[in-house]
């Protein structure tokens, strides 16, 4: 099959109005991806090399979007939403150029799987002219119900044009339509509008199709690849699914999920077998987990790399460039940014560290903070290996620890460090015996006198 041409054709020209957003619908995110590049990746996945994106409300947004999540993708504009049928003739230039098979997909449905396109695929192969992608639901309220005679599919047709009888019927059109490229366009441009909504419904191939005598039949696919996103209580369903898919496959293929309803993945997360996440644990995107990491719970990770091994939180916070190396340790309550942390290195508690290297086996003792930032600029701090932060310590970019330095306690660092040298940046303590008790006894007596002057008046 993968020598059969393959073109997309997505249809993201809907208003989406009721998501009550200024953000064109099929760019609302699912996995922290827009729905459209879902849509997008799982074309690609069942071989379309080509898609062809129509888009409508929001054409510069969309566009723009579009050159991250699918760069190869061509952009069409539904100038007026006329229907399904006329959306995808938006796309005519590039179903003319003669593919073997097309895919029409809608970019409000994020949840279809690749394999269901495959197969619809494959019945395009064995030489089917449309091949629609239905689902049974036990409420077909408001999908087009698939009208089959002998096997075959017959009509799709609309809840607002269907008979009570009709009404009946639980096999419903997911909206996924493979159509063999030689028959699209003909098909296409046959549609008329003279139905309840006034129209160009793509779903009527389906009829003039099998009034020609080409072969028209439903496959099926379980309802969530149909499932269609309206509003956000729809995205969030979808986005549980999503998740719950996700997780699946995680723990497959050996990552330990204690409680995998409580872990969030994105579209990108790359996960490492014997890698043990705690409840509560929150991957953004960009994030790539070699074997063996222990994920505590109650961490927030995002754009960061922790190698085999690593220990992570809990309630740790990896921002964007927080890369870990071996067997590295970030704890409680650290955020650790744009920052390498070599192997064996320990940031154990209460602590920053942004723009800056930590040398193998450093340690880094709580509550040390780098100082990156003057308000303008952002500045490096690099501990060599090997140092020792004492707890409380402020580290003023620009700033080098040499490798073996050792920093005392509560120093506020503003020059470099030499290798194995010690550093003290804070006042001496001076001790005075007796002046404890001394300032004691001072104070208890005028407060005793303000007191019995407060009592005589
Ligand atoms: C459509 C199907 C229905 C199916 C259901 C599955 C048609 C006529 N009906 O109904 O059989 O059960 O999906 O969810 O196809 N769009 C455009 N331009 C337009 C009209 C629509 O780009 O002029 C896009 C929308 O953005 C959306 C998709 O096409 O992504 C489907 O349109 P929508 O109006 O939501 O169709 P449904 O009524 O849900
Ligand atoms: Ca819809």
């Amino acid at each position: 099959m993968s020598q059969r041409s393959c073109l997309s054709v997505i249809l993201a020209a809907g208003e989406g109005t009721r998501m009550k957003s200024a953000l064109p619908k099929v760019l609302h995110q699912i996995a922290g991806l827009p729905m459209v590049a879902h849509v997008v990746k799982a074309a690609e996945a069942a071989g379309a090399g080509d898609q062809a994106l129509v888009i409508g409300h929001g054409a510069d947004e969309m566009r723009k979007a579009a050159t991250k999540f699918a760069p190869k993708a061509e952009t069409f504009v539904q100038e007026k939403r006329l229907g399904t049928a006329h959306a995808v003739l938006a796309a005519r230039d590039a179903i003319s150029r003669g593919y073997d098979d097309v895919l029409v997909m809608f970019g409000d449905t994020p949840l279809i799987d690749p394999d269901a396109l495959t197969v619809a695929r494959l019945k395009l192969a064995e030489g089917a002219g449309v091949v629609v992608i239905g689902f049974r639901t036990a409420n077909p309220t408001g999908y087009g119900r698939l009208i089959e005679k002998g096997g075959k599919l017959v009509a799709i047709r609309e809840e607002k044009d269907c008979s009570d009888e009709e009404k009946k019927i639980t096999f419903c059109n997911g909206g996924l339509m493979a159509v063999a490229g030689s028959q699209a366009l003909k098909l296409l441009e046959a549609v008329g509008n003279k139905n309840a909504k006034g129209e160009y419904y793509l779903t009527d191939i389906v009829e003039i199709a099998s009034g020609q005598g080409l072969d028209v039949i439903a496959t099926e696919a379980s309802f969530e690849n149909a499932l269609g996103i309206n509003n956000r209580a729809e995205l969030a369903e979808a986005e549980g699914i999503w998740q719950r898919r996700r997780r699946r496959e995680a723990m497959l293929s050996g990552v330990t999920l204690i409680a995998p309803d409580t872990v969030y993945f994105s579209h990108d997360t790359e996960i490492g077998a014997d890698t043990m996440v705690e409840p509560n644990v929150w991957f953004g995107p960009g994030v790539k987990i070699a074997t063996g990491a222990k994920i505590h719970a109650f961490s927030h990770i995002e754009g960061a790399t922790v190698a085999e091994n690593c220990d992570v939180g809990p309630f740790a916070r990896l921002r964007p460039g927080a890369e870990l190396k071996q067997k590295a340790k970030v704890g409680n309550f650290c955020e650790v940014k744009q920052a390498v942390i070599e192997e064996g290195a320990k940031v154990n508690h209460l602590t920053y560290i942004g723009d800056a290297r930590v040398g193998a086996g450093a340690n880094i003792g709580a509550g040390t903070i780098t100082c990156n930032y003057d308000g303008y600029s952002k500045f490096f701090t690099d501990i060599g290996e090997g140092a020792f932060i004492g707890s409380n310590s402020s580290l003023v970019a620009p700033v080098a620890i040499g490798k073996g330095g050792y920093i005392a306690s509560g120093s506020v660092i503003t020059e470099s460090v030499p290798d194995d040298a010690l550093a003290f940046g804070r006042a001496r303590q001076k001790t005075i015996p007796g002046k404890g008790k001394e300032l004691r006894e001072r104070f208890a007596s005028a407060a005793a006198a303000k007191k019995k002057a407060g009592s005589d008046h």
